[in-house]
């Protein structure tokens, strides 16, 4: 039938990818850097420019485009009849400080790509359908990740987000970015001013299941849980050439091993525990460091597995500072003065389960582009990251649609899909819209 003959158009979504990574720092527009990584922090200059084309492009497709308080941006294109919400796509255009280009931007361009398609053909569906860039998706800049998705869906307060301090160097606030870039907008964000019929995210998998088992379209279920913790650990600032080991209250030393910690309890529980970020004061090669901050997040499928690993840590942590010996590491390691600890919990997403109306249209979508051999191509899975469609689940039937990756690598500028995967992936998502639509 007609629906199903729509294509992508896969210079066009590979061009539209590339040239919006003209904006990001130390990135050139051209052909030879195709493959190269990408850094565009939430609400930098170079954030402001890939917004703006967003814009601009929706706008020239037709596109009703507005802006809430979060920044966050829809592209509505009107239906044969708009008394009903629009089944949205979207995904997000920050990336990590050492990003690469497909890991939100993927999703955001197939859906631009998706809008391109339908005007080309004339489409008129039944109901609106929207594209929508969610604000500081990654949480890099501002330390909390799916931040913007978060107030839109009710489940974190516009105050916390509009409060949040940037990781580096510390100054600007969400809020105040907001507003330098012109992206604060007037209406506020939330699902009751921007209600969606439905949502279907387009994203690569950020890890190797899909390219080992030769898969090229994962049907995601849902996402893992996951919690991100600060913890801070006060010694005293000594000299180093002076202070015997025995007289150190050194922060530095009691956070290490509250790292290794982690790990050996995540080994334990069958999960995961990472640090990414850790402060140290005063920095100085001759001074023990009196104060340490460090981020933990910790990830598994099933809340309990979280909560359990939470009660070890608040358990286990402070114990460690005082200079128990967790670790057993005390006889071949001086026993130094105690430290002090706080453990801050800063931000939770619990295991997540998408709608089964959602993933039905995906994997209908997934076979009829496929095709004959498509039961071998094709893999059921949760993702181990967290994305803006984990709080869109909350207010909409919700799923996700996953492409392969090069050796699973995300975070870090060699991250690549093949242009043909994310041609896959962008007509799986452009089938599975125009299924919902006529469900
Ligand atoms: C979201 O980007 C996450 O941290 O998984
Ligand atoms: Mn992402
Ligand atoms: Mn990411
Ligand atoms: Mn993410």
């Amino acid at each position: 039938e007609l629906l199903s003959s729509l294509k992508v158009n896969q210079s066009r979504l590979m061009e539209d990818i590339h040239y919006t990574c003209q904006w990001g720092t130390g990135q050139k527009w051209g052909k030879e850097e195709t493959e190269t990584g990408m850094s565009r922090l939430a609400l930098s200059d170079a954030d402001k420019e890939a917004r703006d084309w967003f814009v601009q492009t929706t706008k020239a497709l037709g596109c009703h485009t507005t802006v809430d308080s979060m920044g966050n941006i829809f592209a509505i294109r009107p239906g044969i009849r708009n008394d009903g919400p629009p089944t949205f796509v979207g995904s997000h255009l920050d990336t990590q400080p050492s990003g690469g280009r497909y890991d939100g931007i993927l999703g955001v361009a197939a859906g631009v790509e998706m809008l391109k398609v339908l005007a080309d053909n004339w489409v008129e569906t039944e109901y609106p359908v929207g594209v929508v860039n969610w604000t500081n998706e990654e949480g890099a800049r501002f330390p909390i990740s799916i931040v913007s998705s978060g107030v839109w869906a009710g489940a974190i307060p516009q105050e916390t987000a509009h409060n949040l301090r940037e990781v580096h160097p510390g100054t600007a606030t969400m809020a105040s970015e907001l507003a330098r870039i012109g992206y604060l907008g007037e209406t506020p964000a939330s699902f009751n001013n921007m209600p969606m019929a439905a949502h279907f995210e387009l994203h690569i998998e950020q890890g190797p299941l899909l390219e080992m088992a030769n898969k090229k379209i994962g049907v995601v279920k849902g996402v893992q849980a996951y919690k991100w913790l600060t913890v801070n650990v006060k010694g005293r600032d000594t000299h180093t050439g002076t202070t015997d080991l025995k007289s150190r209250a050194d922060a530095l030393l009691a956070a290490s091993k509250m790292v290794i910690h982690s790990h050996r309890l995540a080994t334990a529980n069958g999960c995961l525990a990472s640090t990414g970020i850790l402060n140290l004061k005063p920095g100085s090669t001759n001074t023990v460091p009196g104060e340490v901050s460090f981020s933990l997040d910790i990830r598994a499928q099933k809340d309990h597995t979280v909560a359990r690993m939470l009660q070890h840590i608040e358990n286990d942590f402070p114990k460690i500072a005082a200079g128990e010996d967790i670790l057993n590491s005390n006889q071949d390691c001086t026993k130094g003065l105690p430290c002090s600890i706080t453990i801050n919990q800063d931000f939770d997403s619990p295991a997540t389960l998408f709608h089964p109306d959602c993933i039905e249209a995906v994997s209908r979508a997934a076979h009829s582009v496929l095709g004959e051999n498509s039961k071998n191509l094709l893999l059921e899975m949760t993702s181990g990251a967290g994305h803006d469609s984990v709080y869109t689940s909350k207010r909409c039937p919700t799923s996700m649609i996953f492409v392969p990756c090069r050796e699973g690598v995300s975070h870090n500028p060699a991250e690549y899909c093949k242009p043909e995967d994310c041609t896959l992936g962008a007509q799986v998502l452009l089938q599975s819209v125009l299924r919902f639509d006529r469900m």
